[in-house]
């Protein structure tokens, strides 16, 4: 069938929507209508080089979607089922899947390359292959996607806002409910407050952190994690940061860190502003050859740590409807994060719109 899909062909390049080929759901498949695509800075990586990956490729990976079709095999989901897609489908066998820890899956790498499990490649185009984005391709109509990536919800939830669920929410969320499992009380600080940390931001409000510090370089950014929790904002461009987080705090540094951007600078700043005992979490993805550089003597005089969180150390099949029973009981806000909605054929100036730091989080829900 042919499907109306935004498609990136090289580095740097404009994403063309036009229509591609979708072949049907092999076994363990099934073909997807998306309800809608979140445009996040991970897809910007792809665009930018910061995460490698092969061209032409349909990117988007938080999406939401109802099952339109299963390919053989498939018994996890049905026709008709609303579905969040997992950015990790994981393999459910391997020696990760059975600790617990899918967001490590070693099922996975043959997704890097932009197929699908049984290393097939489902869309196409003038006969050229065009690649899957991490088994997801949200910013396509249709899709294939394996079984397994997609997770029924309750239908409940409004189905194009519950796209955020597969990335910007279980990554901020998670990061802090099952990666650092912040204890009530605690004091935290979120660098970088865009569609990823203002879910850090709220997951300290679900935990009852203490003092939740924002630190972001746009004022409104920092106005909008005072809605989402926020008992202090900090504004990098004019203040120093990290001895704002130490003021704060009365000079004993925060419990916690979330870096939410990527950048080298900003995870040596959130350890810099670390109390004995704190812990930095790294959640942006910085490029690949980025390093930093930090005084190790930090790390043994008050036992500080710096450890990364990957997918907010999610588990798709429990905590999707996890965060979706904190939805419908009023705890965990949806619906205000998405600030901005956007036709397929506006996916260009969509991200012009989150470079320019103009939304919270914006959503492709029209296909057209
Ligand atoms: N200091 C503080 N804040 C900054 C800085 C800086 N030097 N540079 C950028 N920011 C802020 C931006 O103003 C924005 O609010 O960081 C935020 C980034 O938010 P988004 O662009 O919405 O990015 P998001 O989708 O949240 O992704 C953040 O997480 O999943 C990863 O790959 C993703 O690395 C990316 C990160
Ligand atoms: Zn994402």
């Amino acid at each position: 069938m042919k499907t109306p899909a935004a498609v990136l062909y090289g580095l740097n390049q404009p994403f063309v929507v036009e229509e591609v080929e979708v072949d049907p759901p092999g076994p363990h498949q099934v073909l997807v209508e998306m309800a809608a695509g979140g445009v996040c800075h991970s897809d910007w990586s792809v665009v930018t080089g910061t995460i490698a990956k092969e061209f032409p490729i349909i990117l988007g990976h938080e999406g939401s979607a109802r099952v339109l079709e299963t390919g053989p095999g498939v018994t996890l989901v049905k026709a008709g089922d609303p579905v969040v897609l997992s950015v990790l489908p994981d393999c459910g066998a391997c020696r990760y899947c059975a600790n617990g820890r899918p967001n490590f899956c070693d099922g996975l790498l043959i997704y890097r390359g932009g197929t699908l499990a049984d290393g097939s490649i489902r869309f196409h185009r003038n006969g050229q292959r065009v690649r899957h984005f991490n088994g997801v391709s949200s910013f396509s109509r249709y899709a294939v996607v394996p079984e397994r990536a997609a997770v029924p919800i309750d239908p409940r939830v409004p189905l194009d806002k519950a796209a955020l669920l597969g990335c910007a929410v279980s990554t901020g969320v998670g990061a802090v409910l099952f990666t650092a499992k912040v204890t009530p009380g605690s004091t935290m600080a979120v660098i970088g407050v865009g569609g990823v940390g203002l879910n850090a931001i709220q997951g300290g409000t679900l935990v009852s952190a203490g003092k939740i510090i924002a630190v972001d370089v746009h004022d409104h950014k920092l106005e909008t994690a005072r809605e989402f929790g926020a008992t202090h904002v900090v504004n990098s461009r004019t203040t120093d940061p990290v001895q704002a987080m130490l003021d704060l705090t009365d000079g004993l540094g925060v419990d916690f860190v979330f870096e939410c951007i990527g950048r080298p600078e900003t995870v040596q700043q959130g350890f810099g502003a670390l109390a004995k005992g704190g812990t930095a979490v790294a959640v942006g993805i910085a490029p690949k050859d980025a390093l930093i550089s930090i005084p190790p003597q930090q790390l043994v005089y008050g036992e500080r740590r710096l450890i990364g969180s990957f997918y907010g150390s999610t588990r798709p099949r429990t905590d999707f409807a996890l965060l979706v029973d904190l939805y419908l009981a009023g705890r965990l806000k949806l619906d205000q994060l998405v600030t901005r909605e956007w036709k397929l054929s506006e996916i260009n100036e969509a991200f012009r719109a989150m470079n320019a730091g103009e939304v919270a989080r914006g959503i492709i829900n029209q296909y057209e």
